[in-house]
Parts: structure tokens; C-alpha cells; sequence
């Protein structure tokens, strides 16, 4: 199979480019005729970014599994669409071919038909990384079902959270989950989530770590028992089928929750036909992916990377996705290099965060493993310093593989700003460039565009895109109102996407963090009024502030400030207390880096607090604090920064 809508050259990259600036319709219509649907569209694109309303391919109806799985069964049935390897090296390994993921995904279908899922309804997904999550993923989708994939390092009460507001009726889990030396007890999780929940009717447990469960009567099913029965319904001499539910292109795919500057996270809307197109065209375009090749994303599936480069995009383009239980430092630092050299991986698609923590570990875990299959290397979800950059490209890629620095958001679907591996030139910690149907513009605090640039000819502002593309979110779950003050209010007519950027002369973009009250920790991102949030709600906290400070392995870490009300001593025992009420309320990956106790915290006359005064004391700055007069008591500062930590 090749790729029509491969660019293979600089010119075919311009062109592409002018031409879905020039002639979007044109554009998209003639790359989604490469797709597999049960009715053309009756309009390309609708939009305008006022409501908003965006829509792609209005009046088309498909099943995006289809697309995944089913076109390809003729040709590729044999072939390994997810080669799956478990947290201990010494399990057996499972290839999942064509014709098996069509199989399972279509059990799972009939299993949730038979447990009463319908289309439309939410269906919650908290599993460890097993070929089971992902079938449980396309399972929903072929029956036109609504996936909350959370995270398996979310806490009971985010995950309480996440169900109410998506109300959702169905959960899929597993009994525990396999992570380094780790065993998670997801199903203990998840019966604490669902106390005094009243929206969810079934939860299906897909057995994997063989820990004891609690499975109330009613309610809780085994995976393996509704499996095999859904099995005896669809599968006559061998033969497996199971259709595909219609659906239209805008009906929704899932919800993805992700943190924004509220202490609420929003759950983003992706719909079936504009996120197909847009990671699949971004799959094999950024990566350059040819038939037949390895590619192996190491992201979790709670993420936004795992679903559209691990599940959709690489199936739809009939490739071969790598799947990963484990973490790149269990048992040993080589466990990255072992699976590339196992699998002969292609590509090789991580975060900047795993690269640095690789990086300490010096060269001895790459000893002995053969990276010569790799052809390119990806990293996504934070900026990358350089030395890593150099430590990828001369230690991984012995410079022979191009690196993409992919740009994009939870909101975004797939890739915005990258480069093309090999087609496009690369430059260390450059994202570089938009690809076909990004339109950025970068902005001043005011919305103003800015045209002048610095005394190095760089442009600097606030990130913004002037149109849709077909991966754009389509709303936040059941508050469409949120979805236009967070991303399209801040700015007229234009998506705003909480990054600070730089634009050189040659059009590259460098995105240099966010703007907003967001922080990337370890390439996840986290609210910090959330954790402050969490913070509050330890019995002893009056107040806390949380900023970012720069970390050297994740990027960004959480410095907490925070006061309490002095009744009990301040010490290592009572930190450790805070902590593990964040990892209550929200999960063991928004737990802070430093805790300060303080007597107050800088804040304006009118009781707004300073963070930029506490950012740059987190950041190691002792002189030059800004202008400290207009707080309400000046003398704070000086005692929070002798009591740094
Ligand atoms: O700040 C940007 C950063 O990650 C944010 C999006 O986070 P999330 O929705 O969790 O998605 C992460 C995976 C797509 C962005 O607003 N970010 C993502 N990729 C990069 C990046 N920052 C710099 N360079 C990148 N390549």
C-alpha cells in the first residue's frame, strides 16, 4: 500500500501547503478519498470560531474500525497490526495480527451490546496497557460507543470526577495492572470511584495480574466470561461478523480529559471523521511511514499520544504499533533499547522526559542491543533541550535517523508543528514547521498580531491557528461554552492554544511552554489550581500557591507554597501527609517536588497572588524578584526566599 497524500520532498511539502491554505475543500476532499465510507460527504468544511462550529465531511457516514481493521483483512490479514510486550521481559510476548485485532475487537462490540451499551452512550476505560485496552477502545467505536480512557495514575476521585461529568454508564478495568515493580490495584481503584456514583450499571474486568477483587453481584462482569459468550454469538465456522455501526463523520469518537487553568479538568470531544483523516494523514506523513514498518510509541493510552499514534492513526494506515506494558527503566535502563533491537522497531516515538532519564543512566544499557532498524526517532509533549537532542540523534540514532520534534495538544488530535522525517529539515529544539492545514499566527497579550522581531530576527508571542483542520476538538463534554472561553474567546476568531512560541525568518517555530496556569510535568499536564486544590483540602492547609520550577529530568517540576494553621508541627511527616492527599484527590502524577511551609504569600492589595514573584524565587532567582511595592505585605518575599527549599 502507499500513501497518495505522502509528501516526499521539500516542493511537495510547499505545494501541499499552499494548497490547503489556498483551497481547504480541495484539499481535504481529494486526501479523504483515500478513506473507506459508507456515504460521501455532502461538504468538506463548515466552521466559524465565534459559536464555535467546526465541521468536517458533514453528511458522510463510516466506521472509523473499519478503517483501522477491516480494509485491510484482505490483504494484510497475517500481518501484526499491534505487537504487544509485557512489563516482564520474561513473559510471553503477543503479536496481534489483522485478522485477530478484527476478531477481538469485534467480541468486545457484541460484549457491550450485550451488557446493554448503545451508541452515543460513555463507556469509561481504566486498564493497564494490555492489547485489551486497545481492543476495548475500538470495541466502543465499532458500535459507535463513547471512550473515557483515564489514566492509570489517576486516584479514585479523579476518576469519581471523570464519570460524573461524563455520565458515564459502562466501565471497562482490569483486576490490576503490571507497571516496573508495581502491581496497580485498578479494581480496588475503581470500586472506591464508584461510591456514591449513580450512573454506572456494569463494570467489566479484564483479568491480568490475578490479584484478588471484590465483583458485586449485578454489577461486575469478567472480561473473559462475557468474551467468550460474544464469541458464540458471532463466530459460525470460523467465520467472525459483527457490522459496524454507521456513523456520521461528526458523531463523537471520545472524551479526553485534560487539565486546563480551572481547577476542573475539561473533557475534550473528538468526532469520528476529521480525527481519522487528521492522525492518519499526520501518522504517515511525520514519520514518513512506509509499509511494513515498526513503529513504536512509547505513550500510555490515558494520553492523547497513545490514542491517535499508538491506536488510530498507525492502524488506519494498516501498520505495525508497538505496544508497551512496562517503563523504560524495569528491570534495567535497557529496556527501550532491548525492545527496538527485538522487534527490529523502525520508529521510535518517546518524550523528551524518558530521553533525559535515559541519559543519566550513561551508555551501558545500550551495550549489546542492535538500533540499526531505527530510521526515525520522534519525541512529543515538552520542549527538548538540546543535550538530549544531541544524546538521541548521536547515541540512538548514530545520526543516521532523522529526528521530528512533534508539537500538539490534547485539543489538536495529532501533530501540528513538526518537521517531516527526512522530507523537511530538522533543527534541535525547533519544532519547526506547520504542516498542511496549520495555520499559526503568533499574538501579543492583546490579540494583536506580532510582526517585529527581536534583535536575533526572532518573532516572539502567544501561539495561535487562524483555521480548523480536521483533528481540531469539537467541544468540551456537556459545557460547549467552556470549549469558547477556554480556546476561542481569549482571542477573536482564532484557537488559542496556551503556548508561548518563537517564529525564526525561515518560518520555524520553537514553542517555549505554556503561558497559562498549566504545567508539563514529565510531558503531562496539570492544572496548578488543581493541585492547589488537592493541597486545600488537607485538613491542616489555609492557603497554597503551586508554580513550576525547572526540573532536570521532567522538565517542569511542582514547587508547592503553603500555609498552615500552625496547630501541628511542620515537618518531613506532615509534607509527606500533603502528599499523599494529592495522591487522593488527583493521582500520584500531580504530587509536588517541594513543599515550603510559609507565614503568607505575596499577594496585590486586592488579595491577588503573585505567582510570578513565587515563580522566580521556585526558579533559584534571589535579586531580581520585580517590582515587590505594590504588595500588600512587601516583607513576605524576603522570608519566603530564605526559606527556599
Ligand atoms: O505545552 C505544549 C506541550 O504539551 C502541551 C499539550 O499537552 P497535552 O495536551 O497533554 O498533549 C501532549 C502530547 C501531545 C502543549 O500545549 N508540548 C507538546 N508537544 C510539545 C510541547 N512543547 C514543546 N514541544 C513539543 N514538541
Amino acid at each position: 500500500m502507499k500513501y497518495p497524500y505522502q509528501i516526499n520532498s521539500m516542493e511537495e511539502y510547499h505545494e501541499a501547503y499552499k494548497n490547503s491554505a489556498e483551497k481547504p475543500d480541495e484539499f481535504w476532499g481529494e486526501v479523504a478519498e483515500n478513506f473507506l465510507w459508507r456515504k460521501k460527504w455532502d461538504k468538506v468544511l463548515e466552521w466559524n470560531f465565534k459559536e464555535p462550529k467546526v465541521e468536517w465531511f458533514k453528511g458522510a457516514k463510516l466506521n472509523i474500525t473499519e478503517n483501522c481493521i477491516d480494509r485491510h483483512l484482505e490483504t494484510m490479514a497475517d500481518k501484526p497490526a499491534i505487537i504487544w510486550e509485557p512489563n516482564n521481559p520474561e513473559e510471553r510476548t503477543r503479536i496481534v495480527t489483522y485478522s485477530r485485532l478484527h476478531k477481538r475487537v469485534c467480541q468486545v462490540a457484541q460484549m457491550l451490546l450485550n451488557n446493554g451499551v448503545k451508541k452515543g452512550d460513555r463507556v469509561c476505560i481504566y486498564m493497564g496497557m494490555v492489547p485489551e485496552l486497545a481492543y476495548a477502545v475500538l470495541g466502543c467505536a465499532r458500535i459507535g460507543a463513547i471512550h473515557s480512557v483515564i489514566f492509570g495514575g489517576f486516584s479514585a476521585q479523579s476518576i469519581a470526577d471523570r464519570l460524573e461529568d461524563a455520565k458515564a454508564e459502562f466501565i471497562i478495568t482490569c483486576d490490576g495492572a503490571f507497571r516496573g515493580g508495581k502491581d496497580i490495584p485498578l479494581k480496588s481503584i475503581i470500586d472506591d470511584a464508584l461510591i456514591g456514583n449513580k450512573t454506572v450499571k456494569k463494570v467489566i474486568v479484564y483479568t491480568r495480574t490475578r490479584r484478588p477483587v471484590s465483583m458485586l453481584k449485578g454489577r461486575d462482569l469478567w472480561w473473559e466470561d462475557e468474551m467468550d459468550y460474544a464469541l458464540s454469538q458471532i463466530e459460525k465456522n470460523n467465520v467472525v461478523t459483527m457490522p459496524a455501526t454507521e456513523m456520521d463523520a461528526e458523531d463523537p469518537l471520545f472524551i479526553l480529559y485534560t487539565s486546563g487553568s480551572t481547577g476542573k479538568p475539561k473533557g475534550v470531544v473528538h468526532t469520528v471523521g476529521g480525527y481519522m483523516v487528521w492522525t492518519t494523514y499526520s501518522f504517515v506523513n511525520v514519520f514518513q511511514y512506509q509499509p511494513g514498518q515498526v513503529h513504536f510509541c512509547t505513550a500510555d493510552i490515558g494520553w492523547i499520544t497513545g490514542h491517535s499514534y499508538i491506536v488510530y492513526g498507525p492502524l488506519a494506515a494498516g501498520a505495525t504499533s508497538v505496544m508497551f506494558e512496562g517503563i523504560p527503566t524495569w528491570p534495567d535502563a535497557g529496556r527501550f533499547w532491548d525492545i527496538v533491537d527485538k522487534y527490529k522497531v523502525n520508529i521510535l516515538y518517546t518524550a523528551p522526559t524518558a530521553i533525559r532519564s535515559l541519559m543519566s543512566y550513561g551508555l551501558d544499557p545500550l551495550k549489546g542491543n542492535d538500533l540499526s532498524s531505527l530510521k526515525v526517532l520522534g519525541t512529543v509533549g515538552e520542549p527538548i533541550n538540546e543535550e538530549a537532542w544531541h544524546w538521541y540523534d548521536e547515541k540512538i540514532g548514530k545520526k543516521n535517523c532523522p529526528i521530528v520534534d512533534t508539537w500538539w495538544q490534547t485539543e489538536t488530535g495529532g501533530v501540528l508543528i513538526s518537521n517531516l522525517a527526512g522530507v523537511t529539515p530538522s533543527k534541535p529544539s525547533w519544532a519547526t514547521l506547520p504542516l498542511p492545514g496549520i495555520q499559526p499566527v503568533l499574538v501579543d497579550e492583546r490579540g494583536k498580531e506580532v510582526t517585529e522581531r527581536d534583535e536575533n530576527g526572532l518573532l516572539k508571542g502567544n501561539l495561535c491557528i487562524k483555521a480548523p483542520w480536521p483533528g481540531i476538538l469539537r467541544t468540551t463534554y456537556g459545557d460547549h461554552e467552556r470549549c469558547r472561553k477556554n480556546y476561542f474567546a481569549t482571542y477573536e476568531n482564532l484557537y488559542f492554544t496556551g503556548d508561548g512560541v518563537l517564529k525564526d525568518v525561515n518560518g520555524n517555530y520553537r514553542i517555549t511552554g505554556r503561558v497559562d496556569d498549566v504545567l508539563n510535568v514529565s510531558g503531562h499536564r496539570i492544572g496548578t489550581a488543581e493541585i492547589e486544590n488537592a493541597i486545600n483540602m488537607h485538613a491542616s492547609v489555609v492557603e497554597s500557591a503551586v508554580v513550576g520550577f525547572p526540573h532536570e529530568i521532567k522538565g517542569q517540576g511542582v514547587y508547592a507554597f503553603v500555609i498552615t494553621d500552625k496547630k501541628h508541627s511542620e515537618d518531613e511527616l506532615s509534607k509527606q501527609d500533603i502528599l499523599e492527599t494529592v495522591s487522593r484527590i488527583i493521582g500520584p502524577i500531580a504530587k509536588p517536588d517541594k513543599i515550603q511551609f510559609v507565614n503568607g504569600l505575596p499577594k496585590t492589595r486586592s488579595g491577588k497572588i503573585m505567582r510570578r514573584i513565587l515563580r522566580k524565587i521556585a526558579e533559584g532567582e534571589t535579586e531580581n524578584l520585580g517590582d515587590t511595592t505594590t504588595l500588600l505585605d512587601p516583607g513576605i518575599v524576603d522570608e519566603i526566599k530564605n526559606n527556599k527549599v
